[in-house]
């Protein structure tokens, strides 16, 4: 039976090793992109497409992610008194929205981080989102899968394609185009070899699962990397009922690695229009001093 898709699953209990140092003893989740922490970027993008709870795992060092969504009496009190009212709104805004915290005791996958949320999903479908994968906010990727999710009665993966030379980092899918963007996936395969792999057509950090893929996740051992992988998990729920990816063609940054931090700064800086302006005219001059 089709529901309504309510939750959202938000993996933050990852070490963040290609972000060492900075990822030490803070989260990497709330790195901030122009003034917002990534992860706050994810809860905007899933709280536009009308999800009301909010399941963040989290691990060691994470404890930033919780004060950032709570309520801070004293700053808001600061800014009321000095009169700073876009602000207050700014910090307000969320105040409202439910969160969960789950701690992953540790960080042995994703596959793993989202069978910690079993008991707040119960037996709903739901939406994981991957903060470090910052979809341009302009995009509406997550309706469109949610759209797709109501029409197929069927989990649904976001795909994208990526170079060969990539490849390796995602897990990616094999499938036969089912009508314009949509997939129907028969066969996934997590950090192929560049010369195994099914496709060019990379899993990115959004999905919509359905609840029987927690009693597959319990049954699964590491793959990969020694880690639960989600991609496993897919693939023994692939036998029991049909998948399918959505291909996203719009702009998305992995922002969980340095360069695709950087582009999603200078790309998102260029949107704000608070720092647009100045930072157009120092890239200019930047890209007149590399050519000299
Ligand atoms: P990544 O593959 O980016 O791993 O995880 P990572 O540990 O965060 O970063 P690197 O690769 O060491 O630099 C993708 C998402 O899955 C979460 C991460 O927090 C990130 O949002 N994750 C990963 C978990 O929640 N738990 C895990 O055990 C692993």
């Amino acid at each position: 039976m089709e529901k309504k898709i309510r939750k959202a699953i938000l993996p933050a209990g990852g070490l963040g090793t290609r972000f060492l140092p900075a990822t030490k003893a803070s989260p990497k989740e709330m790195l901030p992109i122009v003034d917002k922490p990534m992860i706050q970027y994810a809860i905007e993008e899933a709280r536009a497409c009308g999800i009301e709870e909010f399941i963040i795992i989290t691990g060691k060092y994470k404890r930033a992610i919780e004060d950032h969504f709570d309520s801070a009496f004293e700053l808001e009190e600061n800014l009321k008194r000095t009169g700073k009212k876009r602000l207050l709104e700014e910090i307000s805004r969320l105040n409202h929205l439910n969160f969960a915290y789950i701690r992953q005791k540790a960080a042995i996958g994703l596959g793993h981080a989202i069978h910690c949320a079993k008991p707040f999903v119960k037996d709903e479908p739901f939406a994981v989102l991957l903060s470090d994968d910052i979809i341009d906010p302009d995009t509406v990727l997550l309706q469109h899968m949610i759209n797709l999710y109501k029409e197929f009665n069927s989990p649904i993966l976001a795909l994208q394609q990526v170079p060969i030379p990539d490849i390796n980092k995602y897990g990616v899918i094999e499938g036969i185009r089912e009508k314009g963007n949509v997939y129907r996936i028969n066969n996934l395969v997590e950090k192929p070899r560049l010369t195994d792999a099914p496709s060019d057509m990379a899993i990115i950090g959004r999905y919509i699962l359905t609840p029987d893929i927690f009693e597959i996740l319990e049954g699964i051992g590491p793959g990969k990397g020694g880690e639960i992988q989600l991609t496993d998990a897919l693939c023994g729920l692939l036998k029991k009922r049909p998948i399918y990816g959505y291909l996203f063609t719009g702009k998305r940054y992995d922002a969980g690695d340095k360069i695709g931090y950087l582009k999603a700064t200078i790309d998102l800086s260029l949107k704000n229009s608070q720092v647009s302006e100045q930072l157009k005219k120092y890239i200019i001059e930047v890209a007149a001093r590399l050519k000299n």
